[in-house]
């Protein structure tokens, strides 16, 4: 019978030198294979007499464990390493862009909006801001549409399961069709003098070249004691001249209809279409761009406001109407598609401020 401490050495030393799965595995066949080497010992047993086999059986059953039990212990350690190298090769840095071809703009909405924004602050407006989920009362109800009225059919609104109350009433929510709850939110809340613009998401039933069931509006309110059409007029000529960049942009008002604003009006630019192409400034052509007027003395009733001592005006405009007509994009659902394409093309580079901005 050999040697057993020099046989366990042999075996200890060739399994805790393997440094990969492969060659664990080899020296698993060494030892405990077929035709390993306490499997061969094994065999020779029957070659020996009664005492010896008892003794170099158990003798090698006990190494036959040891050797088994550090092959295991070996083989998660393996493992862990593989883990670690793994973890460690395969490593995704996380804050890089994965496709560096592709490199981020503004978005043609949110550039319209610092722009808008960096004009009307300039006239020293504020930002009010109102929620999108809206009720009846600040959508329609308060701004003087009277239950059952048809201005409330031409807003294609989009109406929330309703709530239920505690006393029967049901409370009907609906997604806001235009900012001008903000106007009634605002004036519920603030007394005058108020100079503020609101901007954000408004929601309406429609989908072609031209509409789409959400886009944006900017919203203007001003109240005071003694503002008045002509401060409507001074104010939006002003706005539509820097936004487009056209000092001498001639402007007019035609006569319109709101429910919440008396008198009303639709206010146009002057642009020219000659040879089939929009371009604004003075020409032979007119193009309307926004919504105003005197807010209807209910509103500011409806709203804890005497009529008899405050007046104001309103403006609402839809931004990406805007945004269309000053960088040439042609159709409006192309806004809402998300092409990167179409955004590396309209888009505005980061870095540059609104109003000086070039095109990328
Ligand atoms: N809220 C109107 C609309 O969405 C726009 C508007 C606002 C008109 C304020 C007048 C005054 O069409």
């Amino acid at each position: 019978m050999m040697d057993m401490a020099a046989l366990k050495l042999e075996l200890v030393d060739m399994v805790s030198s393997a440094q990969d799965m492969t060659s664990l595995e080899a020296a698993r066949v060494a030892a405990l294979g077929k035709k390993g080497r306490i499997t061969d010992l094994m065999k020779n047993l029957g070659t020996l007499s009664h005492e010896e086999r008892r003794s170099a059986g158990a003798e090698l059953n006990l190494l036959k464990d040891e050797i088994s039990a550090l092959i295991d212990r070996q083989s998660q350690q393996l493992r862990a390493q593989e883990l670690q190298n793994r973890l460690a090769n395969e490593e995704v840095d996380i804050t890089l862009s994965p496709r560096p071809e592709v490199r981020g703009s503004i978005h043609p909405i949110s550039q319209t909006m610092d722009e808008l924004l960096t004009i009307f602050d300039g006239m020293g407006f504020t930002v009010a801001e109102g929620p999108d989920i809206e009720d009846d009362f600040h959508n329609f109800t308060a701004l003087n549409f009277p239950i059952g009225h048809p201005a409330r059919e031409m807003h294609d609104t989009f109406y929330l399961p309703d709530d239920e109350r505690k006393d029967g009433e049901a409370q009907k929510k609906l997604l806001r069709t235009h900012t001008s709850t903000v106007q009634i939110r605002y004036m519920t809340t603030h007394k005058p003098p108020i100079k503020i613009v609101c901007m954000g998401r408004v929601y309406r039933a429609d989908w072609d070249m031209t509409h789409t069931p959400v886009f944006h509006q900017i919203e203007g309110l001003v109240i005071d004691k003694t503002t008045s059409m002509a401060h409507l007029k001074g104010c939006l000529s002003q706005f539509v001249r820097e936004y487009f960049e056209v000092d001498d942009l001639p402007v007019r008002f035609r006569p319109s209809f709101f429910p919440f604003t008396e008198p009303s009006a639709e206010m146009d630019i002057g642009c020219s279409r000659k040879g089939g192409e929009l371009k604004i400034g003075a020409g032979d052509s007119w193009l309307e761009i926004l919504g105003c007027g005197m807010v209807h003395p209910n509103v500011l009733r409806n709203c804890g406001l005497d009529p008899e001592e405050y007046q104001g005006f309103a403006f609402g405009m839809g931004i990406e109407r805007l945004a269309m007509l000053k960088y040439g994009i042609p159709d409006l659902r192309t806004f809402f598609e998300s092409d990167v394409r179409w955004l590396s093309h309209y888009g505005f580079d980061p870095l540059n401020r609104p109003n000086r901005a070039t095109k990328i």
